[in-house]
Formats: C-alpha cells, sequence, structure tokens
C-alpha cells in the first residue's frame, strides 16, 4: 500500500527528484514518508524521514546525488514513527531499503542476525531485509545477495535497494506493484505508473518474481527465482500529466467529482466495441460472477440489479475478500468479470488468480492498465477515467457504473438505448453540479457535520447506491453511517432510530419508489430526520435533494449528490478529503 519511487541518471538533484514523484504517490500512503540519496561526494548513504504528511517538505539540505529513492508510508509493522520510516539502512549505512508489502518471517531471520551481530533500530520487518542483504553481500555480489534475500522471505513483497558502491536501483517485486520507467538517459522504478508520468510513458510492469536492476542506461530484468533473462515489455502510458494534477480545485476528490458528466459520455461514445464482447462472453458462459472490494464491490452488486432489470440475466455479485470461499461450483466455462479501479487489489487478485487456476475466463473492468489485474485476465476493458488519486473513489465508480449499464444492454443487442440514457444521465449529472444545487448541499452538510449517525436507504439499484453513500460518508467525514435495504429496517435496525436521526432516502421513479418512501415513513415516525434525494418532492421529505429521472441510469445522479454530500460533510469537520485517516488508495495487502 507504500508509494515508491527510485532514479537513477545523471542529475545531481536525486532527491528533490526522488520528493516530488513521493508528492504524486502520496495517496498510496501517508502516515510518514523518507528519502535516501547515495551522495555524489562519496561517504555513507544520507537518509531524511519523517512521520506524518509529506506537505510542503523539503529536500534542499541533502546532498546531491544521482541515485536516489523514497518512499510514503502505510504502516504494517511497527508504529508511525520517524525511525521506522523508510528508507532503512544497513549496519555500515552503506545500504538502504524501502518496501512495500508484509515480510512474514521477518522475526525468525532478525533473530539469526542479532546472533551475527546486526544491530536493529526500528521495529519494522523492512530494516531486516537490509540487514539480510548486508550479511550476503559480505560473500557475494549485491545483486546475488538481493536474490538470495529475495528468496528466503515469505509473504507478498517489493523493495529497492540502494547501495554507495553502485550507480544503480535493484528492485524486485512478488505482489505489490512496481513499475519500471524507461528515461533517456536515466530511469525509474515506482510502485504506481502515474507517478512516472513528468517523466516518461515507457513502462514495464515488473510480474511476481521478477528483478530489475536498474541504472542510467541499462534495465536489466531477471526471474528471481531462477535467474532466468528476461525481456522488458514496454507499455507505452496513455494518461496525460494535467489528468493527474488538481488544477483549480482544492482537492483531488472534488476535481474527479467534477469530471464525471465528461466521462459518462466519453465511455458511452467510445466503448460500445468492447461492450459488446464482453457481452458475447458472458453470454456463452456457464455462470457469471462479479466482484469487486470497497467501492467496487458496491458497483458489483449495482451490477446484479442491472443485469436483473436490463438483460433478465442472472449474475452473482460477491465482495472480492470472500470470493475464494465460494469457488466450489466455477467450472471451465464460468466467467469472473473483475472490477477494480487500481487493478492492484489483493484480495481481488488472490480470487481471481483462484478462478483462473480453475479455469473460468477471467474478464476485467479496470482503470490502471498493465496492472497486475489487467496482466491477468483473458478479456480486459479498460474503464477510462484517467487517474483517481482521491483515496476515495467516484469517478472510477462512476465510470464503472456506465460501462456496467452499457454492457447491460449490450447483452441484450440494445446498446444504442444504453447509450441515450447515459447521454441523459450524463445531462442529469451535470445539473446536480451546477452552483445553486451544490450550495443547497453545502446547507445540509453544515446542518449534519455535528451528527454521529446517518443511515442511508434504498431498494434496487438504490440499494448499491445507498451502500456507496454510507461507505463515502464514514471514509471521508468520520460520521458512522450505515446503508441498508430499505426493506430491512423493520428487521432490526429501526431500534436504533432516535429522535432527530437523519436518514438518507433514494426515491427514484422505479417499482421501489412506494416501498423506498415507506421506508422513510416509518424512520420518520420515530424521529428521524428525512432527506430525500429524488426526482419529485414528497412530503416524507424534511430536506429534499432533486435529481432527474433517467432510467436506470438514476443511480449516477444518485450517487454524486451522494459523494458531494460526503464531500462537503468532510470540510465541514475540518478533514482532508483526499488522505483519510489509516487508508490508503490501493489496498495490496491481504
Ligand atoms: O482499486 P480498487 O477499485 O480495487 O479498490 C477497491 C477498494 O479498496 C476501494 O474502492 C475503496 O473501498 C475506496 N476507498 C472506496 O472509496
Amino acid at each position: 500500500m507504500c508509494g515508491i519511487f527510485g532514479y537513477v541518471g545523471p542529475s545531481p538533484h536525486g532527491a528533490k527528484i526522488v520528493l516530488e514523484g513521493l508528492k504524486r504517490l502520496e495517496y498510496r500512503g501517508y502516515d510518514s514518508w523518507g528519502v535516501a540519496v547515495v551522495p555524489a561526494s562519496k561517504g555513507k548513504i544520507v537518509v531524511k524521514k519523517k512521520a506524518g504528511r509529506i506537505g510542503k517538505a523539503s529536500v534542499s539540505d541533502m546532498p546531491k546525488g544521482s541515485v536516489a529513492f523514497g518512499h510514503t508510508r502505510w504502516a504494517t509493522h511497527g508504529g508511525v514513527t520517524d525511525v521506522n520510516a523508510h528508507p532503512h539502512l544497513d549496519c555500515t549505512g552503506n545500504l538502504a531499503v524501502i518496501h512495500n508489502g508484509i515480510f512474514e518471517n521477518y522475526e525468525s531471520i532478525k533473530q539469526d542476525l542479532i546472533k551475527k551481530g546486526h544491530r536493529f533500530i526500528s521495529q519494522t520487518d523492512t530494516e531486516v531485509i537490509a540487514h539480510l542483504i548486508e550479511e550476503y553481500a559480505k560473500t557475494m555480489m549485491l545483486s546475488k545477495a538481493v536474490q538470495r534475500a529475495y528468496n528466503e522471505m515469505e509473504g507478498l513483497n517489493a523493495f529497492i535497494v540502494i547501495q554507495t558502491k553502485e550507480h544503480l536501483l535493484l528492485g524486485v517485486r512478488n505482489g505489490s506493484p512496481l513499475v519500471v520507467g524507461f528515461g533517456d538517459p536515466e530511469n525509474y522504478l515506482a510502485s504506481d505508473a502515474a507517478a512516472l508520468i513528468p517523466h516518461t510513458r515507457q513502462v514495464h510492469f515488473l510480474e511476481d518474481d521478477q528483478m530489475v536492476i536498474v541504472g542510467t542506461d541499462q534495465v536489466n530484468i531477471f526471474n528471481a527465482r531462477t535467474g532466468e533473462r528476461i525481456r522488458p515489455l514496454k507499455q507505452k502510458l496513455t494518461w496525460s500529466a494535467e489528468q493527474a494534477e488538481k488544477g483549480k480545485f482544492p482537492y483531488f476528490m472534488l476535481k474527479e467529482i467534477y469530471e464525471q458528466p465528461g466521462l459518462i459520455s466519453e465511455i458511452a461514445g467510445e466503448s460500445t466495441i468492447q461492450a459488446k464482447k464482453i457481452a458475447e462472453v458472458l453470454k456463452n458462459a456457464h455462470g457469471a460472477y462479479i466482484v469487486g472490494c470497497g467501492t467496487a464491490g458496491y458497483a458489483a452488486l449495482a451490477a446484479q440489479y442491472l443485469f436483473s432489470a436490463i438483460s433478465n440475466r442472472h449474475v452473482n455479485s460477491v465482495i472480492g475478500s470472500e470470493f475464494g470461499y465460494l469457488q466450489n461450483f466455477l467450472v471451465k466455462r464460468s466467467a469472473v468479470l473483475a472490477l477494480s479501479q487500481s487493478g492492484e487489489t489483493m484480495d481481488i487478485l488472490e480470487g481471481v488468480k483462484k478462478a483462473k487456476d480453475k479455469g473460468a475466463k477471467i474478464v476485467s473492468l479496470v482503470n490502471v492498465v498493465g496492472s497486475s489485474l489487467w496482466r491477468l485476465s483473458d478479456v480486459r476493458l479498460p474503464i477510462g477515467v484517467g487517474p483517481e488519486k482521491g483515496v476515495a473513489s467516484t469517478k472510477a465508480f462512476i465510470g464503472k457504473l456506465t460501462h456496467l449499464i452499457l454492457l447491460s444492454y449490450a447483452m441484450i443487442g440494445k446498446i444504442t438505448k444504453g447509450q441515450r440514457i447515459l447521454t441523459r444521465a450524463a445531462k442529469a449529472a451535470t445539473e446536480v453540479l451546477k452552483e445553486q444545487r451544490v450550495s443547497k448541499i453545502m446547507k445540509l452538510a453544515k446542518k449534519l457535520k455535528n451528527t454521529e449517525h446517518i443511515f442511508v436507504i434504498g431498494r434496487g439499484l438504490s440499494y448499491p447506491a445507498a451502500l456507496e453513500t454510507a461507505l463515502k460518508i464514514k471514509e471521508i467525514s468520520y460520521i458512522h453511517a450505515e446503508g441498508l435495504a430499505a426493506g430491512e429496517l423493520k428487521h432490526g435496525p429501526l431500534a436504533l432510530v432516535t429522535k432527530g436521526i437523519p436518514c438518507i432516502v433514494f426515491a427514484p421513479n422505479d417499482e421501489t419508489q412506494g416501498a423506498n418512501l415507506a421506508g422513510a415513513m416509518e424512520m420518520k415516525a420515530r424521529g428521524a430526520y428525512i432527506i430525500g434525494i429524488s426526482p419529485k418532492k414528497h412530503e416524507v421529505f424534511d430536506y429534499y435533494l432533486p435529481v432527474k429521472d433517467v432510467g436506470e441510469a438514476t443511480i449516477i445522479p444518485n450517487v454524486i449528490v451522494a459523494q458531494l454530500l460526503a464531500y462537503y460533510l468532510a470540510i465541514e469537520r475540518g478533514f482532508d478529503p483526499d488522505m483519510p485517516r489509516n487508508l490508503a488508495k490501493s489496498v495490496t495487502v491481504k
């Protein structure tokens, strides 16, 4: 989950280049940060590291040097302190390591190293890697020592090593992502391709067990288990540098919310061929499963309703982390549609790999082209919403829904009808973002800012909308929010309703409307404050947020209203919506 960035080249400003790279990567982890540089003037590696966010950090006090790397941390082993921040040094101070992942058997190895005289100063598993390589490098070349250490490590890990004697970055990957960026005449290693965009668009995504030795004008890739040489598979990144910047917006999340109407139109216009291709795979499958985690899991649930309502088809939606326990009935002709923004979510990758081993066909809807999920899929469709940097997923969710609506119509050969509905959805989304509408949402956020609990209810397609709304509210405003199928209220949750508790109700113009409003009535009768998101103002609403009715695609403007409410709740409560506490953008651990 951590951010990794390394540079090797002719520039003496290695530390500065790395710091800038880390600032673009901070969404991957923001407990602490650190940079290390091999000084051009010789001597030991110089490290600067601190607990807390990278913010306006500077490395102008670091020496000049053209081999440097850095890390933004999402803590696993050891508390959030300066000492536990990466990079970690060996005993000599001539070798440093940054690491993403969990080194599972580090304790026994650490004990052996202590017996051999190594001194540890942090509580991290990462520091053990530095000392283990130091130990092996006493009797072999550095690259061999890295390889040997890697082969002793259990768990899913990616790490990079620098050493004072070598003008190189040595990296290796298993599970956690690592991307080589090819510059001229300089090269990079990073945990995310998006961080490389200002420098290069030519990349190689390392596969598991690949080790790379990166110099100023050489990139050598090997199989870390066998030592066999591997030819880089260069891919071209298509994202632009501007797409990865905040521009005029105060936060990425707000920028990403505002990008949505344009993206809906783009996807509806450009993705028909792929939608038809995937529709054929799903039609020929013997059972189809749609999987995703968090927000992507709610998109998967929405797909189940869309396929039922539009395509008269049954698909099973499954939460990524549970998918591994539901696979006994997978057969060779099963299809798995995996949804993921990052394409690196471990809970998805593990389930999908198991399904692949059983012979299931893997179809993926992924935003990061070239990511692990992308590479292990048989059929791929890019979500195509550009880099999403806010930890709270917004445009990737709306992008997934847009594709899924198109796909549902493609299943019945009516893709043009799907496109028409989506064009209306894009307009409805634009309206939701008009100043007057947004100020109504801001006013509501002011009113709700001190509340401790919020209920969100809906039925049918509004049920995944309710779950997604609750997730957005809790992850960035830290208000406890509970998303529910409205019909479930009377089966238990009504017991929690007290006077004044806010309840958001989705009441689109569909078969669920009457029952949704009845749920709201039940809440109101017990004192709840009802916030209605609906094309029509109903009597039961205490506060009304209008949205246009756009058929099955009404979930799109509905969720955009909810995203804005969550965003302004976070702002009202004084929190940074882009970097919620305890979370990181891509969840590469189990
Ligand atoms: O990259 P992915 O789409 O696979 O990520 C899945 C979830 O981790 C992600 O959606 C998470 O729930 C977000 N923080 C939600 O806003």
